[in-house]
């Protein structure tokens, strides 16, 4: 099949029609591109399809520098065949679509270089391979249990070491995840070791668990610390709550700003980090879920951030978040449409959006940070 290719949508694809009129999710190509399709998925209201062969070719397609990447195979990234600047056009766009059709909100979106990403390459610092049935370890292909045999990864950072891991003979089925930090440490680990490597970000030195979560980025600590901070303009009087906290980024960073803080995060390894990263400051650390904590009526606060997991906080969160009666709320989200879904229950609780930033931390892929400042109305 032959098809215009029309816009950009969510999640690494661009959108066409065919002549039945349904919608077709096409990997591997632009807007404006016509291009041949092999369909990859059936389903009654629309198809999924690769861009196999690419009749009329955007302006703004550039050769993949990763072999891997291409239809079928490797899927970790989304857009290898766009340059940097249609990455972050594409990306733009598919917030500022989630923000209007989930949220009803029409707000100008930029999505902003990491300071220090020349070429969208070699930034990755966690990685998780997968070992095949032959005991090599690589990565999935897109929407597939298969692993892509690879030799090395182009987004991974230099210290990765990935040609070294996928040399090695592991369990079939092994998760491998490589932390590489910025103090020059590296891990390699399966399963949940009780260690922790050593990060850089924010002028000090952070404790991470091997495997944890971290920004993985190497310029994201320190953009999303700054966007926040000079979103939420502390002051010295301030009681601030930091909700999934992991080993304490923003608490820590935000302590010395404030007279206290409270950081909630519920994996025991990642509130062990924060305990020990944030002993020395005004904070108190809660080893708890965010929606169990909220709903133990706490005291209200002066600053909120929160930083959840992919799904978003959810309708119960926000509402506890807006009953702290906050002066400012700081919302950190990697998934735009959750982004819009809260944004959408904070206005109606009198917290609408002021302002929004966004920051290309997964350049070559189809992921995008967001950064919200919510205010009270009037
Ligand atoms: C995106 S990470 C953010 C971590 C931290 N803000 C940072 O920048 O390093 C989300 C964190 O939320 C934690 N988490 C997930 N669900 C949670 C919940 N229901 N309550 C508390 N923490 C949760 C995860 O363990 C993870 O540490």
């Amino acid at each position: 099949m032959i098809v215009e290719i029309e816009r950009v949508g969510h999640g690494g694809v661009c959108v066409a029609h065919a002549p039945d009129g349904r919608v077709i999710f096409v990997r591997h190509a632009l807007p404006g591109e016509q291009v041949r399709l092999e369909i990859t998925e059936r389903r009654p209201s629309y198809l999924r399809a690769d861009a196999v062969e690419v009749l009329r070719a955007s302006p703004a397609r550039v050769l993949p520098p990763c072999p891997y990447a291409g239809p079928g195979r490797c899927g970790g990234c989304d857009w290898q065949h766009a340059s940097l600047d249609e990455q972050r056009r594409l990306k733009a766009a598919v917030v500022r679509e989630q923000l209007h059709r989930l949220a009803g909100l029409d707000v100008d979106v930029t999505v902003e270089a990491v300071p220090g990403d020349a070429d969208g390459l070699g930034w990755r610092t966690r990685l998780r391979l997968t070992a095949g049935s032959d005991g090599r370890a690589g990565l999935h292909r897109h929407r597939s249990h298969v692993i892509e045999p690879i030799d090395d990864c182009l987004i991974a950072a230099p210290g990765a070491g990935v040609p070294d891991v996928v040399a090695r003979s592991w369990p079939a089925g092994a998760e491998v995840s490589i932390d590489v930090t910025a103090t020059g440490e590296r891990a390699l680990s399966t399963g949940t070791p009780d260690r922790t490597v050593t990060e850089r970000a924010a002028g000090r030195d952070w404790q991470v668990p091997v495997g944890g979560f971290w920004q993985v980025h190497p310029g994201a600590a320190d953009a999303l610390v700054d966007a926040v901070t000079e979103m939420l303009a502390p002051r010295p009087a301030d009681r601030l709550v930091d909700l999934y906290a992991g080993a304490g980024l923003f608490a820590g960073s935000l302590a010395r700003s404030v007279e206290s803080v409270i950081a909630v995060e519920s994996d025991p390894r990642a509130a062990k980090a924060a305990a020990a990263n944030l002993a020395e400051l005004r904070v108190t650390v809660v080893l708890d879920r965010v929606d169990t904590w909220l709903r133990r009526e706490p005291e209200p606060a002066d600053l909120v951030v929160l930083d959840p997991p992919r799904k978003g906080a959810g309708r119960d969160v926000v509402n506890g978040i807006a009953g702290l009666r906050p002066r400012a709320i700081a919302y950190v989200a990697c998934e735009p449409s959750a982004l819009a879904r809260d944004l959408a229950t904070f206005a109606g609780l009198g917290y609408p959006l002021s302002r929004l930033r966004a920051f290309d931390l997964f350049p070559m892929t189809a992921h995008v940070e967001c950064v919200a400042l919510l205010e009270p109305a009037g």
